[in-house]
């Protein structure tokens, strides 16, 4: 009985400071305006947050609004619109009987949203292994037209240096980045500054060398070659791996698959996958795990793409099968 009436009193409390106005009740800072998107607004309300009482002075309001407008276009960046109008405003009250105090409105046009248009790397000192650069830069991941969000921005820098320091370049930091936001077309393109450092060989977990090189235990992908595909091959299971395989997997097997793409050549050639005896000799369980795991030249992608992905991308691989 006990937590049903501490629940009573809280919500009467909150009734009667809500009519008495500035005792503790939560109350946005700034009211929020102009902001259509339900999903954007409500990240700007949160971002804004809450105040305990209502501002008492035009002043405290003012303040309140300026503070609120800060946190309002920290936001907006993080979500990609960089384009922006915040006007921080106050709403004054008719104050002749005593009435309600002034209030901090936000007034947002939040404009166009920006796009990722291209993203690069730069080495800082000597470049890391040909390998590892495909690895970098397949674990940036930013897709051109993608929304140009500034915390993706930041994830990608995380991938970046953990693929790199994964590779063995354990002391891998990124340096000053460069986020070129274009306010004519709408685009961002980030510059990821990245100092590999030197290569300390460190084995990540479950892998063993051969020959220098990381490959996964021939028991391992056994054992996962056995397992079924528990993603039927609808069109839209299809549909979901073939963009995954032209974001990531193109470079080397290019668009068709049969391994001629742009960085082949700079490589031991990828296996030409539309090849019937392959299709045939492989199950989906061999190929899921080869994906996961990666080969001696063929990155891992464990982490940029999950496993349903994965097994997305096997259903399209299957349809690329050579009659
Ligand atoms: C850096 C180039 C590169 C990229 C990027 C790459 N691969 Fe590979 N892939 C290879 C090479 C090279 C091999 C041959 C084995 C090896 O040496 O790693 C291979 C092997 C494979 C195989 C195994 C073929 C067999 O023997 O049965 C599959 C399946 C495969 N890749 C799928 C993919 C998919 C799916 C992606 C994207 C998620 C991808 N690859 C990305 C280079 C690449």
């Amino acid at each position: 009985m006990a937590p049903a009436r501490i629940a009573l009193a809280v919500s009467t409390f909150a009734a009667f400071t809500a009519l008495a106005g500035p005792v503790l009740a939560q109350t946005p800072k700034a009211a929020v305006q102009g902001v259509t998107d339900a999903e954007l607004r409500e990240q700007i309300e949160r971002a804004v947050g809450e105040a305990k009482s209502t501002p008492q002075t035009r002043f405290e309001a003012r303040r309140r609004a300026r503070d609120a407008a800060e946190d309002a276009i920290a936001a907006l960046r993080t979500q990609g619109y960089y384009d922006y109008e915040v006007q921080p405003d106050v709403i004054d009250r008719d104050d002749d009987d005593g009435g309600e105090p002034p209030s901090a409105v936000l007034i947002i046009k939040p404009g166009p949203r920006s796009r990722f248009a291209g993203a690069g790397i730069d080495w800082i000192g000597a470049e890391p292994l040909p390998e590892v650069i495909i690895a970098a830069e397949q674990a940036m991941a930013l897709r051109r037209g993608a929304a140009g969000k500034a915390t993706d921005v930041l994830a990608a820098e995380g991938r970046i240096v953990a693929a790199i320091q994964k590779r063995g370049y354990a002391d891998a930091e990124p340096g000053v980045r460069e986020v070129i936001v274009d306010h004519a077309d709408h685009t961002v393109r980030p510059t990821f500054r990245i100092v590999a450092g030197e290569r300390v060989f460190t084995m990540p977990a479950g892998l063993v060398p051969r020959g220098g090189e990381l490959t996964v235990p021939k028991e391992a992908r056994d054992l996962a070659a056995k397992q079924p595909n528990p993603v039927r091959p609808t069109p839209e299971s299809i549909a979901v791996g073939k963009e995954r395989f032209q974001v990531y997997c193109t470079p080397c097997h290019g668009e068709g698959g049969k391994g001629d793409g742009p960085v082949a050549a700079r490589f031991i050639p990828p296996p030409d996958l539309t090849n019937a005896g392959l299709q045939k000799a492989r199950t989906d369980g061999y190929w899921h795990s080869y994906i996961r795991v990666g080969g001696v030249i063929m990155p891992s992608y464990g982490e940029a793409l999950s496993s349903e992905e994965s097994w997305q991308i096997v259903n399209y691989l299957r349809t690329l099968a050579a009659k």
